[in-house]
Order: structure tokens, then C-alpha cells, then sequence
């Protein structure tokens, strides 16, 4: 069954609207946890609008007993790979990044920045951290994931979550075919964004994601339900969709 990363990044978003103190993304890193979640994901982004370098030492230092694994999302900056290195997340997932688009636009261009994610990715390597690269569900951008020494890719789910009429079960079927695609390649594939309680059934359901990394929807509807119930309700939408499985 694909594991869910809870994305933790809207908690900041919140708190950073006023620049308070609260919402803590610890604080609800933790409640996510207890509902279920296999793990935490943050965004640092370069112009820090929301997660903030303090956030992660402490996602770390105060998850640590509880061995929750944490997804450090970021762009594959030198300023982004020192912070990395300091605070040795589980997993780092490269992300392109851009200073004006509102969420991440697209997947990474892999197969253009060839040789500088080689070395890129080399010493986050050394230290222990698993590396994703997030992509668009391409062969090609797998097949230049694997040539440099990725652990993982992402499959952007965007387009798909954007998707209308026939175009679903189009988006759909890029997604499975890179997924089947990538696991026979031997590299772990998870997938993510724009997933929500009515979209994410289908997704959860190709068996050859191991993981999905879900924010936006899960910390809206937390508003509604309680962030505890949010994260249960995704979990279970995950848990559902792998027991239908037959493929
Ligand atoms: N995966 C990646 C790589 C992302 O950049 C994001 C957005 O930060 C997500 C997953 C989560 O997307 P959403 O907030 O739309 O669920």
C-alpha cells in the first residue's frame, strides 16, 4: 500500500500570515502522525514563504523519537544542498522552483541539468539521504533520474489532478505507465500533487507507487474536520483503493 507523506507546509503558510508563533507545523506533524501519516514533507523555498530553516531542526530534533520520516522538498541550490547537509532529512526531493509561480510548476527538467545533478546529488548521497527528483510521468526523465544517481523520482500528478472529461483516464494512464515504467527500472516511484479526497483513489491504486505526498488538500480540510480526521480520511482513501486493487 503507497504511504502518505502529509505535507506540512500551509501550517506555515498560516503562520506566517501574521507572523506569529502558531500554527506550529511541529505541532501538527506530530497530530499527523498519530492519525496515520507515514511521514512528513516541507518545502523550504528560497524566498521563505512559509516553512522556515528553524522549522526543520525542529521538525527534526522534536520528531525524533518517533523516527517519523522527514521529506525535505527544494530547489537544487547550493544554499538549499548546505541546509540539507545540516539537517539530514530522510529524503530530499529536488524540486524546480520558481520565485513568482504560486506551487510548483512542473516537474524537473532532469535530462537538461544531467551533469550537475551527478554531482549535485553526490554528497546528500554520502551523507545518507535518500534523493527524489520530481518529475513529469516521462521514460526519458526516468531514464535520466537513474543516470544520475537518483534513489527515487516523484511523479508529478498535476496534470492529471487538472485534468477534465477524457483527459482523466488519459493523465491517468501517463501516470501508470511511468510508474510501471520505473519500477521495472529498479527506482522507487512515488507521486504527488493536486491529490485530494475526490482524486486520489485512482492514483493509489497503481500498485507500483510506494508513496504519496499530499498537503494542500489534507491542511484545507483540516479547517473543516480537524486535522487528526483530515489525515484519517486520506488514509483510508489510500487503504481502500490498495485492498480494490486487482491489477
Ligand atoms: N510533492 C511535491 C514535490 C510538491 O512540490 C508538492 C507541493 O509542495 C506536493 C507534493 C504537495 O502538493 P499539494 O499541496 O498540491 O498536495
Amino acid at each position: 500500500m503507497a504511504k502518505l507523506g502529509v505535507n506540512v507546509d500551509h501550517i506555515a503558510t498560516l503562520r506566517q500570515a501574521r507572523k506569529e508563533k502558531f500554527p506550529s507545523p511541529v505541532e501538527a506533524a506530530i497530530i499527523c502522525m498519530k492519525s496515520g501519516a507515514d511521514g512528513i514533507v516541507a518545502h523550504l523555498r528560497e524566498d521563505r514563504r512559509h516553512i522556515q530553516d528553524e522549522d526543520l531542526f525542529r521538525l527534526k530534533c522534536e520528531l525524533k523519537d518517533t523516527t517519523t520520516p522527514i521529506n525535505l522538498e527544494m530547489a537544487p541550490t547550493l544554499e538549499m544542498q548546505s541546509i540539507a547537509l545540516d539537517v539530514l532529512p530522510n529524503t530530499v526531493t529536488l524540486v524546480p522552483e520558481k520565485r513568482q509561480e504560486i506551487t510548483t510548476e512542473g516537474g524537473l527538467d532532469v535530462l537538461s541539468m544531467k551533469e550537475y545533478l551527478k554531482e549535485y546529488i553526490k554528497p546528500l548521497k554520502e551523507a545518507g539521504i535518500r534523493v527524489s527528483l520530481f518529475i513529469d510521468p516521462d521514460e526519458k526523465q526516468i531514464d535520466a533520474s537513474i543516470k544520475v544517481g537518483s534513489d527515487a523520482v516523484e511523479l508529478h500528478t498535476g496534470e492529471y489532478a487538472n485534468a477534465y472529461g477524457s483527459n482523466v483516464d488519459r493523465e491517468l494512464e501517463r501516470l501508470r505507465k511511468a510508474a510501471k515504467y520505473g519500477y521495472e527500472k529498479g527506482i522507487k516511484v512515488f507521486a504527488g500533487h493536486g491529490l485530494n479526497y475526490q482524486n486520489v483513489k485512482p492514483v493509489a491504486s497503481i500498485k507500483y507507487i510506494e508513496e504519496l505526498n499530499i498537503g494542500h488538500s489534507i491542511i484545507a480540510n483540516s479547517i473543516y474536520w480537524g486535522l487528526f480526521e483530515a489525515v484519517k480520511k486520506m488514509k483510508e482513501l489510500i487503504m481502500e483503493a490498495y485492498y480494490g486493487n486487482k491489477r
